[in-house]
């Protein structure tokens, strides 16, 4: 644990906990998150990465940083984790999923355990992690829950269908967690971002093109300010996944996505 100057009540920052915090959409939020005087506690398993991370935001203007080393696929050590962070912070405002792997389409085609290895990281992890935030939240009736999901989990297709169904699966957790406790206070935010260029989308066909994620972290830092429920980013992906997902079977069944 690393710690910097401890947050007084007259600053009054927010207090944010980032699982995944070195990841390129991550790493871009809390830069906003940092120079707004935030206090922020980063997860992420490499250690190196993440101090790396921590430091540049303690010198953007994060009112206190700490750190915690863990591989989130461990879901037993999520409890004392989670606990730990809330206590460093001294609280909890907003929480923000951003892990995540692509995974390797093709070998999960053959090999169950391939497969199985995306399902966790992406859906059953956040399940673990999420299951325990919502409960926290629920018994103070506050807090924003933030969690990375994809535009590729609106509809599955042939060239990434284990990515697209872990992330089906978490957006359609993130819908009915949300039911339960937007009454209770709490706030659930689907983020759903269109290809995004970071490091899970480097050297694909077309990266070029893909968002920048400066302005996709703007975003987001805009819709859990707004309390909203669910962010397609960059919004234009909105509409297409609209047209995505009412495209008929026996035609998109035909279609080389
Ligand atoms: N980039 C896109 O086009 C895009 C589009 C839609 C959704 N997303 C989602 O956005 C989120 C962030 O991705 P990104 O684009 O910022 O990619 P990224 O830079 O590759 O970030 C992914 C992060 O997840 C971390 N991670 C993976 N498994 C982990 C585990 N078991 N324990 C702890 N950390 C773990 C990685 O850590 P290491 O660095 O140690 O591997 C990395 O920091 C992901 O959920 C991704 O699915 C991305």
């Amino acid at each position: 644990m690393n710690q910097t100057a401890s947050p007084t009540q007259s600053q009054a920052p927010r207090k944010i906990l980032v699982l995944g915090a070195t990841s390129g959409i991550a790493e871009a939020t809390c830069r906003i998150w940092a120079s707004q005087g935030a206090s922020l506690f980063l997860v992420a398993r490499n250690a190196e990465k993440l101090d790396a991370v921590a430091a540049d935001l303690r010198t953007r203007g994060a009112s206190y940083v700490d750190t915690a080393v863990a591989d989130l696929d461990d879901t037993d050590q999520h409890p004392t984790l989670l606990a730990h962070a809330i206590n460093s912070l001294t609280g909890l405002d907003v929480a923000f999923l951003a892990h995540g792997i692509l995974g390797d389409q093709t070998r999960a085609e053959q090999d169950f355990n391939t497969a199985a290895q995306i399902l966790h990281t992406n859906f059953m992890a956040p399940v673990s992690l999420l299951t325990w935030l919502a409960n926290f939240c629920v018994q103070r009736r506050a807090g924003t829950l933030a969690v990375i999901s994809s535009v590729a989990g609106d509809r599955g297709r042939k060239s990434n269908y284990l990515y697209g169904s872990s992330k089906a699966g978490l957006s359609a957790f993130l819908g009915g967690l949300r039911n339960r406790v937007d009454r209770e206070g709490v706030t659930i935010l689907s983020i759903k971002p269109g290809p995004v260029k970071t490091a899970m989308t480097a050297g694909m066909k077309g990266s070029e093109k893909f968002a920048n994620v400066d302005s996709v972290a703007k975003s987001i830092v805009s819709a859990i300010e707004a309390k909203k429920d669910t962010l397609y980013v960059p919004f234009q992906w909105q509409p297409i996944m609209f047209v995505i997902r009412n495209i008929p079977e026996r035609i998109f069944k035909k279609l080389n996505l």
